[in-house]
This record gives structure tokens, C-alpha cells and sequence, in this order.
């Protein structure tokens, strides 16, 4: 197998060569070895001059590179749209290795490596993405590369193992991760009860398998600006620690099982613009703090199991991008501070702070349509649309009713006419 490759790309090195050596005499070509690479990699071949230089945005090889000499050599390499045939081989790795600081995917159904990465790669590369691409890439591989700074995973299925916590096993080396996002990346399993990369300032965990509560350890990554868990399987309490996440923007837990209150800690985040609790089983009262809180821009608490009255006046929603909190069938809104335009799908108090009516199941703000995705319909449904079924069970019975008098009737006129 490894032959034929490697005499076919020892001929195809020397054409490269004997191509360049003709009309190279002014800047520095492109490192032949890594030219053959990136021709592997999907790279037309009209475009012999120089992969660097071209205005390659949006092409389905896209490279960057240093100003090396003899050979200018790739630096970053963005591989977009490619055909289902490419294959990302070890020859190109290995090539492309020694220089390469940045690597990624997008839409490109190529087979991934099998062999791990080369040592070069796992040692020099700073930032990996992956983006509907390469899907079962194999968890051990991107273990690997311990180097990274930035990697991020995004609708690709990875290969994973059977370890308690895949995550654990694939962040284990790498201690100088800024930005984590593994996104409907099919990764299963506990959330790690240790991190070893103290300088994580973006983690999204979104849209995968994860169980169990969230472990405190999370709270010590202290310089993290948006921690996105939603849409994971997680349960238990929201820690109370999360309010030593000092420099938090946005936190996003929505679509778990996360039950328990609203901590008070949430406080203690100045910084805090996006909260999205929404569709968990949250209970007890939304916390009155919240509306002190002025870098606040989206709540969104709905499809939970809160209870009590909004305690938000109209000022402060109004300056809300979002504010949500349908589907929590024992919360209501004083009817003399808020509107039902402004509280959508949360019921009326009664004077003692009950919900008065069912919510009403019409009616969506410009606000509400504005915020996509319907996050909370499954949650919300059951409590929206209990005006339903007793309209249902009245028109029935108004049919029965009209169907006896009529049978009556007719007997009646029957003994009539004999
Ligand atoms: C992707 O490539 C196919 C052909 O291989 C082409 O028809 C399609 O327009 C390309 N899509 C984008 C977004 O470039
Ligand atoms: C992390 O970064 C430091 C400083 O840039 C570097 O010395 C160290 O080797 C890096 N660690 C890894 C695992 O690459
Ligand atoms: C996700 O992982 C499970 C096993 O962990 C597997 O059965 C399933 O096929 C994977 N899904 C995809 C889309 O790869
Ligand atoms: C969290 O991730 C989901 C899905 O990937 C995304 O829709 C949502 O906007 C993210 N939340 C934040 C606050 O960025
Ligand atoms: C959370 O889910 C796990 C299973 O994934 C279960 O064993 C545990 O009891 C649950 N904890 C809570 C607080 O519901
Ligand atoms: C919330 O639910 C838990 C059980 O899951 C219960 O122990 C607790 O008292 C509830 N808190 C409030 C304020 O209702
Ligand atoms: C509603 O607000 C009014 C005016 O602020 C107050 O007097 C009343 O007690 C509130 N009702 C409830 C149920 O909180
Ligand atoms: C909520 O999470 C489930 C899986 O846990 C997923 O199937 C569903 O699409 C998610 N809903 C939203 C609105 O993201």
C-alpha cells in the first residue's frame, strides 16, 4: 500500500520541481513537498503558481504562509467544501507538519487520519477546527494534540471511546486551551471533575450526551467569559459556585434536567449579559436581584417549574433583547405592574399572588419571535394549551345534550302522530 504512494509522489515531487524550476527564479515557491500535500488535499491543479498568494477566500484549499526561504512554507490551511473522496492521509500530515500552526474543516466529507498525528503536528499546532466534517473522527486522535489553543468541534459525530468521561480523556493534555467548543459532537459520559487548562475563556459543550450534575470544578476555571451547556442530558442543582465565574458574559444551561432553585451567587456576576436557564425543572421563585443586575440583555427562564409572582417592572424588561418565561404553570405577573404583552404566556396574579387564569396560549411578543428556536414549546406545550381540552370537553357535551333532545323530540313526535 505504502509503495506505490510513495513512488507516486516521489514523481509527482520531481515534476513539481522540474515545473518550478523553469520560472522560479523571483520569490520564494511554496515548500514542493507541502504543494503536493495540499494537490492531495483537493488543490486544482491550474493553480501551480502559489496556493499563498491567490485571493483563495472561500476556495476549497485555502492556505496561509511564512515568508521562509528557499521554501515558503504553509502556515494555516482551511479546507472547505471538499469532495467525499479526499482522504486526509498521513503523507499530507507528515508533510504539512513541520510548519502548520492552524487546520480546518468545513463541510468536507473526507476520511479522517487513522494513524495519530504526527509528533510535528501534535507539538506546532495552536488551533484545529471542524466544522460538519470528517465525521467519526476518532477522540484519541484529536487527544493528541496537546498544543492547541483553540479547538472546536461543530456538528461532527466523533469516534469515541467508552471512557466515563470522553471528555476528560480528549482535554487531558492540553493546558494552554482558550476556546473549547465540542458542539452536536456526540460526546457522552461525565463532565470533567478536573481541568488543566487554567486560561479557558470559551467553553460550549452544547448538543451532546452529557449526564450527571455539573461538578464544581467547573467554577474554577475563573477567567471563562461564555459557558454554553444546553442541550445535554445533565441533572442536579445549578452549583452554587458559578458565582465565582467573576468574568462571565453568558450562560447558557437550557434543555437539561437541571433542578433545584435559581442561586443567589448569579449575583455576584457583573458582567453577566445572556442568561438562558430556560426548559430544565427549575423550581422556587425568580430571584428580585436579577433586575439589578445592568449588563443584563436575555432571560430566558421558561419551560421550568417556577413559581411566585415576576418580580421585574416594565422598565427593566423593556430594555431586555429577550425576556422569556412561558411554561411555568405556578408563575404570574401583577396585573398593576406588567402587561400580558410584556409577560407573554405567563398568567395574571390573583390578589394573594396566584395565577388566576391558564396563560394564555396566543398571542407572541415581537420580542419573543424575534428570539428563534422555540426552545421551551416541549415544556411549554402541556401548560399553554390546557384551554383546550375543557373547550374540547364542553363542545362535546353542548353535542351530546343537543343529540338526547333531538332523540326525545322525535319519540315524542312519533307518539304523536300514531
Ligand atoms: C460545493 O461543491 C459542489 C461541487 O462539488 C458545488 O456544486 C457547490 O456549489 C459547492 N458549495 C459551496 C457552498 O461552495
Ligand atoms: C503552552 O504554552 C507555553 C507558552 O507559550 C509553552 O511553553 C508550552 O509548551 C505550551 N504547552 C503545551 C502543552 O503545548
Ligand atoms: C453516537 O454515539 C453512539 C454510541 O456512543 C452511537 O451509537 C451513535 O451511532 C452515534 N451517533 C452518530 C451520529 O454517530
Ligand atoms: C449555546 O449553544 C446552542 C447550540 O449550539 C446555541 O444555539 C446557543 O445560541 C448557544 N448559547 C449561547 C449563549 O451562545
Ligand atoms: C442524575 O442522573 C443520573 C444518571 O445519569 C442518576 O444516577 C442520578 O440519580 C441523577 N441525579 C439527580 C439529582 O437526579
Ligand atoms: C424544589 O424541589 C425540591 C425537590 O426537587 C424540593 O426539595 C424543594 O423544596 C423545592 N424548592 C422550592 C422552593 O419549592
Ligand atoms: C401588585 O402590585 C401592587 C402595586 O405595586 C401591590 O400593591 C400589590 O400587592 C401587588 N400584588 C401582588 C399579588 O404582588
Ligand atoms: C433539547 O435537547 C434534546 C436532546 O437532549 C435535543 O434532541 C433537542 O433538539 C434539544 N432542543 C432544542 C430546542 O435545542
Amino acid at each position: 500500500m505504502a509503495a506505490p504512494t510513495l513512488f507516486t509522489s516521489r514523481l509527482l515531487l520531481l515534476m513539481v520541481t522540474v515545473a518550478f524550476a523553469l520560472p522560479g527564479a523571483g520569490a520564494a515557491q511554496l515548500d514542493p513537498q507541502q504543494l503536493l500535500a495540499l494537490r492531495a488535499l483537493g488543490l486544482a491543479a491550474h493553480r501551480a503558481g502559489d496556493p499563498c498568494n491567490d485571493d483563495a477566500a472561500g476556495a476549497p484549499v485555502a492556505a496561509s504562509c511564512d515568508s521562509g526561504k528557499p521554501f515558503r512554507r504553509v502556515t494555516s490551511l482551511t479546507l472547505t467544501n471538499c469532495s467525499d473522496t479526499t482522504s486526509v492521509s498521513p503523507a499530507a500530515l507528515d508533510a504539512l507538519a513541520p510548519s502548520l500552526r492552524a487546520l480546518a474543516f468545513t463541510d468536507c466529507p473526507a476520511v479522517p487520519p487513522r494513524l495519530l498525528p504526527p509528533e510535528q503536528l501534535a507539538a506546532g499546532l495552536l488551533a484545529f477546527s471542524c466544522k460538519s466534517s470528517l465525521a467519526r473522527l476518532p477522540l484519541v486522535w484529536l487527544s493528541r494534540l496537546a498544543s492547541l489553543t483553540e479547538l472546536a468541534i461543530t456538528d461532527t459525530p466523533l469516534a469515541t471511546g467508552s471512557s466515563t468521561s470522553e471528555l476528560a480523556v480528549l482535554i487531558s493534555h492540553m493546558s494552554n486551551l482558550t476556546t473549547l467548543t465540542l458542539s452536536h459532537a456526540n460526546i457522552s459520559g461525565a463532565l470533567p471533575h478536573h481541568w488543566h487548562c487554567a486560561n479557558l475563556a470559551r467553553l460550549d459543550l452544547s448538543g451532546n450526551r452529557f449526564t450527571g450534575a455539573i461538578p464544581d470544578a467547573v467554577t474554577l476555571l475563573g477567567g471563562i467569559t461564555s459557558l454554553n451547556l444546553s442541550s445535554n442530558a445533565l441533572n442536579g442543582s445549578i452549583p452554587a459556585r458559578i458565582g465565582d465565574l467573576i468574568s462571565l458574559a453568558a450562560l447558557d444551561l437550557s434543555n437539561n434536567s437541571l433542578s433545584g432553585g435559581i442561586p443567589d451567587t448569579l449575583s455576584t456576576l457583573p458582567e453577566l449579559q445572556v442568561l438562558n436557564l430556560g426548559s430544565n425543572r427549575l423550581n422556587g421563585s425568580i430571584p428580585r436581584f436579577l433586575s439589578g443586575m445592568k449588563g443584563l440583555k436575555e432571560i430566558n427562564l421558561e419551560g421550568n417549574n417556577l413559581d411566585g409572582v415576576v418580580p421585574f417592572g416594565a422598565g427593566f424588561l423593556a430594555k431586555l433583547r429577550v425576556f422569556r418565561a412561558a411554561g411555568n404553570s405556578k408563575l404570574c405577573y401583577n396585573t398593576s405592574v406588567l402587561t400580558a404583552a410584556v409577560a407573554v404566556g405567563v398568567a395574571p396574579c390573583d390578589k394573594y399572588g396566584f395565577p388566576v387564569t391558564p396563560p394564555p396560549a396566543t398571542a407572541q411578543s415581537e420580542k419573543s419571535t424575534d428570539y428563534d428556536d422555540g426552545g421551551g414549546e416541549s415544556d411549554g406545550n402541556g401548560e399553554d394549551s390546557r384551554g383546550g381540552p375543557s373547550a374540547a370537553v364542553l363542545g362535546l357535551a353542548i353535542g351530546l345534550s343537543c343529540l338526547a333532545f333531538a332523540v326525545i323530540l322525535v319519540v315524542c313526535l312519533c307518539k304523536v302522530c300514531r
